[in-house]
Formats: structure tokens, sequence, C-alpha cells
């Protein structure tokens, strides 16, 4: 018989298969579908991590033995990035960030010292993808279609009536809250077109879908992208920001040790790309688990590790769509839409997105997310609430009773999950629309739920930890 799907995928994920204590003293092995908001290491990054603390030790100016290890893993890690977008590396650099958010900051206040012109952003937007452009050279935001697909006539329209003062389009390459993967691409060619640069979030694309930056004279080319290691089984700190050579002028953002050629009394001349960029002693093992992740996942069959995520996407959608009370964000779509990520995010019928995320995780043992998920205007789209509704919402969030923020439940997957996880988790939501809770739970002042009697204690994780070397998998 053939290997099931997560047969081949799930043993090489640490940490899946834990066993998490749920109502009623007895433990299950946890359902993960929390992975849009932060991902397992591969175990074979996390052994890498271990193996190369024997010979990590700072990278670039050390002329010691492992300091030239380091530096070339570092460096290696560096082309395994650029291989894997496939940089133009005549024309763009890779440099090692913190994540998403630091990286999409750094872009904001470079473009706005440097630029100024208004960024142009979608209503999908994650507020990593929109609040440092609103902040610094300020947005003009552009609404979507109905369903919540962008929309690229609004974008074009947009640049158009702009006469030249939009200088960037910033756009999310996949959603977080519906899983919609953006026509990048067509979206570049038409800020080109008006003589506007791209800065793809792709924090969310980059471990679900294959990103071709595209060569710089190509019309669709990405001039930047920005993920994150750990939403894509690498968390140790790390993540990338590709941009542009040319786009970087003057002093860095970020000035410190390593950003230098030369410093005198009154004068500081600056290290080319990308060392001028990351001032500082870099989070080089972050970074070297990140290459070691891409190279681990090419290596196991990328492709087929996201047809399997998409096919269980697709059976997710399904499930969902046929019990009573619950709705998907976005719609469970005829297969007609653009791709989709495996992830949704749904509502039930008279129960509280964070009663049901509750009841998931202390009743079955499944960790989702709930809330707006970091996206306030795209889940108020979604959610078809009027200007008066948002602005209520917003009077009363803003005076501290956060229980009044609206949301939904996300369940988002990763090549480790399977078929009967799905099942089991359809099963568990159906319980929970049909009102069949186990327990009573109640609401805090913050808007979470917590089990009447409590959560479950928690070990000390580092105390265990340290207990057992390491969790066992
Ligand atoms: C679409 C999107 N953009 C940006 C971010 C921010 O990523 P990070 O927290 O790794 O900086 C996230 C995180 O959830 C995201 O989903």
């Amino acid at each position: 018989m053939p290997l099931s799907h997560s047969g081949r995928w799930r043993e090489h994920f640490a940490g899946v298969d834990l066993p998490v204590p749920v109502l009623g003293g007895g433990t299950v092995t946890g359902i993960n579908f929390d992975n849009a908001a932060s991902t397992p290491p591969l175990r074979r990054v996390r052994d890498a991590v271990t193996g190369f603390a024997d010979v990590y030790s700072s990278v670039h100016r050390g002329t010691g033995y492992k300091s030239r290890m380091a530096t070339e893993a570092y460096e290696q890690a560096r082309e395994r990035v650029a291989e894997f977008l496939n940089v133009d590396a005549q024309s763009q650099v890779v440099i090692f960030v913190k994540g998403t958010t630091d990286a999409l900051n750094r872009i904001a206040a470079e473009q706005a010292r440097l630029d100024g012109r208004q960024v142009l952003v979608t209503e999908m937007e994650h507020h990593a993808d929109l609040l440092p452009w609103r902040h610094r050279s300020g947005h003009l935001m552009v609404g979507l279609t109905p369903d919540g697909y962008i929309d690229l006539d609004a974008i074009e329209n947009a640049l158009k009536d702009s006469d030249g003062h939009i200088g960037l389009v910033a756009v999310s390459g996949a959603s977080n809250v519906t899983g919609f993967i953006s026509p990048i691409h067509e979206i570049a060619e038409i800020a080109h077109r008006y003589g506007a640069l791209v800065s793809v979030d792709a924090a969310q694309l980059a471990p679900h879908r294959r990103i071709d930056i595209r060569p710089a004279n190509d019309p669709g080319h990405l001039d930047f992208v920005s993920f994150s290691g750990h939403k894509m089984y690498a968390p140790y700190g790390a993540g990338v920001l590709v941009a542009p050579r040319d786009f970087f002028a003057g002093a860095p953002e970020v000035m410190g040790g390593g950003a230098i050629r030369i410093v005198t009394w009154d004068d500081t001349v600056w290290a080319d790309l990308p060392d001028r960029e990351e001032a500082g002693s870099p989070n080089v093992i972050g970074a070297v688990a990140l290459g070691v992740a891409i190279e681990t996942l090419l290596e196991l069959g990328f492709d087929e590790m996201l047809q399997h995520e998409t096919e269980l996407g697709r059976r997710l959608l399904k499930t969902l769509g046929e019990i009573p009370g619950v709705t998907v964000l976005g719609g469970i779509g005829s297969g007609l839409e653009p791709e989709r990520l495996g992830l949704a995010s749904f509502v039930i019928d008279g129960v509280h997105h964070g009663l049901a995320a509750a009841a998931l995780s202390h009743e079955w043992g499944v960790a989702v997310r709930n809330g707006c998920f970091c996206a306030n205007p795209y889940v108020f789209h979604l959610l078809n609430m009027s200007k008066k509704a948002i602005e209520e919402v917003e009077g009363e969030v803003a005076a501290d009773r956060r229980t009044a923020l609206p949301g939904a439940v996300r369940a988002s997957l990763a090549p480790y999950n399977d078929d009967a996880e799905v099942d089991r988790f359809a099963d568990a939501v159906s319980r929970v629309a049909s009102g069949r809770l186990k327990t009573r739970y109640e609401q805090a002042g913050d808007g979470t739920f917590a089990p009447e009697d409590g959560w479950p204690a928690i070990l000390n994780p580092l105390e265990s930890l340290a207990k057992r070397g390491a969790l066992k998998t």
C-alpha cells in the first residue's frame, strides 16, 4: 500500500505528535492548525541548529577557523534564499532581517526618506503591510471585490488617477485570513506601467507556493519580497528582505558595526551591500536554519508537499462548508476562483470565535487562532460590517472593552497535517456549532475565553525541556 501523504512528510517535522492535555484529565495527540501564525521546525533544521552550535562563531570579521566556517554557512544560506526565489543577483540583494514585519518597516523607512511618494495598499493587508506605510509616506488604500479578492482594476485606476504620486504598490502575496493568493506578477506589471515599484509581503506565500521574482527586465518582476523563517519551518528569528540594490542610498536606516568601510572623526564610508544593511551582529543561527529549511523542503519534494497541502485545503473547505451554522470567510468557492492556500477562517452562528477556539483546544486538543488575525480592515470587509458598526467597535475597543471585537476562527494547514486531522477537526467544529460543549467557559476582559475550571496546568516548559534534554517526538 502506498504511504499516506502524512506518513510521507509528518516524520520530517519536530513536535507534531506532542500529547496535549484535554478536558477530563487525559491527553490526545494535538492537532496543530495554527501554521499561519508560526510553524514547527523541520527536524533537520532543529538538528542542524544543534550541530551548527558547535561551530558557531561571529561572522565576517573573524580569522579563526570557526568564524570562517560560520561565515561560509551564513553566506551559503543567503545563496539558498536567492536561488529559491530566483533573485536577480545583478539588480537585487538578499538581506537577513528579523522577519516580515522588520523587512516591511525597513522598506517603509527608506522609501519615506528617499522617495516619499504615497504607497498603494489593498484592504487585504496584514497590519505589518499597512501601518509602516500609513505612518511614514502615507498610503492610499484600494478596495477589493465583494468576495474579498484583489481588484486589479481598482489598483490600476488608483495608479492612473494618482498621476505619478504613488511610488510603491505594497501587496500581500497570499492572505493570512482567506488564503487567497494574489496575482503578484500582474500587479507588478501594472505598478511598473505607472512608474511604481512593487513590494510583496510573502509571509504566507513563501512557505506555501513557489515564488519566482523574475528578471529585472521582465514587466512582472518583483522588486521587493519579504518573508519570515518562523512561518517556514525555521523558527529561529531570521527573515528575509529582497530589495533592488539601487533602492538604498545615503546612510542606512540601521547603523552600526559591520555596515561601514571606515569611520573617521567626521566621516563615514558605508560598506557595500548587503553588509551596509546588516549593521550589528546578525542572527547567524537563524539565517543558517532558514537556509537548511529551504534546502530540506526542496530535497523532500516541495511541489508534492504543496500539492498535498492544496488537496487538504480543499477537504477543509468542503467539510466546513457542510456544517450547519458555519460560514467560511471568502466563501468555500466552486474551484473556479483564483488559487487558495490550505487555510480557512470561519464564523459560527451564535458562537463567539474566542469560545470556539478555547473549546477546540480544551476539548479536542486542536490549536487554531481566533480574532482578526492582525488584518482588521480585511476582516471587517469580510464580515460585511457597516461603517457605523466599525465605529462602534472602535469606540469600545479604544476604551479597552475588548470583548466587543468581532472576529473568526482560523484553521491553517501545513504538509505534515493529514485527512484524518481535517475530519477530526470538522467533527469538533460541528459539535461546537450545534452547542454540544462539554463544559462552560468564561470570557475575560481582554476578550479571551477560558474553561470555567481553568486550563490544565502547563509544565514549566524550560524546566521540562532541561530535564528531558529536548522534546522527544
Ligand atoms: C500576511 C502576513 N504578513 C506579515 C506578517 C508578519 O510576519 P512576522 O510576524 O513574522 O513579522 C504575517 C504574520 O502573521 C502575515 O500573516
